[in-house]
């Protein structure tokens, strides 16, 4: 077989390849597992010795030039390829500049920031419980036992309940899902996580089956919970007018305590906060009871409950605590002035330019902890 002329052969078709695709098309014909010159070489292991001296070496050599030969085309098929997009391809510089990507933050996170800044600065830290919740987080170790009727209160979104195959059995309820009705089971892992004493506030979302223009089945609450030997309601009272003070900006911010119901607290004490009536506007400051003035619900509270303490796994003897929870969602409405609940999740980006804050302002309490939106 004459190697030379092969080789010869192959070049010639190699140097005619136009595109990148017939080249691969060739280098599989002849380089491919198989591939002519591949066949070639395994010939040889069916010759004597004395033949594959002679013959091994053309084969190889073969082998070198068409590789060779394969590379050089692919070099210059790609160049080329190269110098026709580069020619193709204009930038025009005189195009405006894009806008700049813009963005806002939500007000939601806004307010949750400016929490966690005035309650950082109480001593608090921040903690979080799951969405997805167990019964038993949720209600029963709050002492909301089956068939209480603040479940029915609640809403609740339960998942479906899960039957057990094998046993037959339907899952105990202690351990059914559901979406979390409250930020308070964050009260009971906070506890069970880190004893006591402690000091959180745990904001996130919650679920409830409600919907108009103040209730959304998605909302968010923070929740407040300090343990610690000798609390009382001062403590309490204190805590909550520090921080609506430093929350509103205003020093005249004036609260009322008034005897309520929760499971979880014991006494429970709902609040108010006084507001000036400004023509249609409530705005917040003053006793509620001057003239031209009223009281708002703003949030629940109390002393906790011994049961929940217990349940939080410390000695109801030993350790006290009082804890709160807030809709965080209202305190930006009273804040920043929106009146209808559900535009906050509706990502119409006219509202979020509107009501949205810059990055840049971040809450701290030398700069104010609301910048204006
Ligand atoms: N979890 C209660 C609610 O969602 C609020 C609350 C929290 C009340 C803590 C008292 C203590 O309405």
């Amino acid at each position: 077989m004459d190697y030379a002329a092969t080789g010869e052969q192959a070049q010639t078709r190699i140097d005619a390849a136009s595109e990148l695709d017939a080249l691969e098309q060739l280098r599989v014909e002849f380089m491919g597992k198989q591939g002519s010159i591949s066949g070639l070489l395994k010939t040889l292991g069916a010759l004597s010795a004395d033949e594959r001296q002679i013959v091994g070496p053309q084969i190889h050599a073969l082998r070198e030039s068409v590789s060779a030969a394969l590379a050089e085309r692919k070099q210059a098929l790609e160049s080329a390829a190269l110098a026709e997009q580069l020619a193709r391809d204009t930038l025009d510089l005189t195009l405006p500049a894009p806008e700049a990507p813009r963005g806002s933050i939500h007000p939601v996170s806004q307010v949750m920031d400016e929490l966690a800044e005035i309650f950082a600065d109480l001593g608090f830290a921040v903690a979080t419980g799951p969405e997805i919740e167990d019964d038993w987080h949720n209600f029963t170790a709050l002492n909301i036992p089956e068939s209480h009727p603040a479940r029915a209160m609640h809403d609740t979104f339960y998942f479906p309940e899960h039957n057990d195959a094998q046993s037959g059995t339907t899952q105990h309820n202690a351990s059914r899902m559901l979406l979390r009705t409250h930020t308070s089971p964050v009260q009971i892992r906070s506890m069970l996580e880190h004893g006591a004493p402690l000091r959180i506030i745990a904001p996130g979302r919650v679920y409830r089956s409600d919907s108009d223009a103040t209730h959304t089945p998605m909302f968010h609450q923070v929740e407040g919970l300090v343990i610690d030997k000798g609390i009382h309601l001062g403590h309490l009272k204190w805590t909550l007018e520090t921080f609506l003070k430093a929350f509103f900006e205003r020093e005249d911010i004036v609260l009322r305590l008034r005897p309520s119901y929760f499971p979880f607290t014991e006494p429970s004490v709902e609040v108010d906060v006084g507001f000036a009536l400004v023509g249609s506007k409530r705005v917040l400051g003053g006793s509620g009871d001057a003239p031209g003035h009223g009281w708002m619900e703003l949030l629940g509270s109390g002393m906790v409950n011994r049961k929940v303490i217990a349940a939080g796994g410390l000695d109801p003897d030993e350790w006290q605590g009082f804890a709160f929870g807030v809709g965080v969602d209202r305190l930006a409405m009273l804040k920043y002035g929106m009146d209808d609940l559900r535009a906050f999740f509706d990502g119409d980006v006219r509202w979020l330019a509107h009501y949205g804050f810059s990055p840049f302002d971040v809450p701290t309490l030398s700069a104010g902890v609301g910048t204006a939106a």
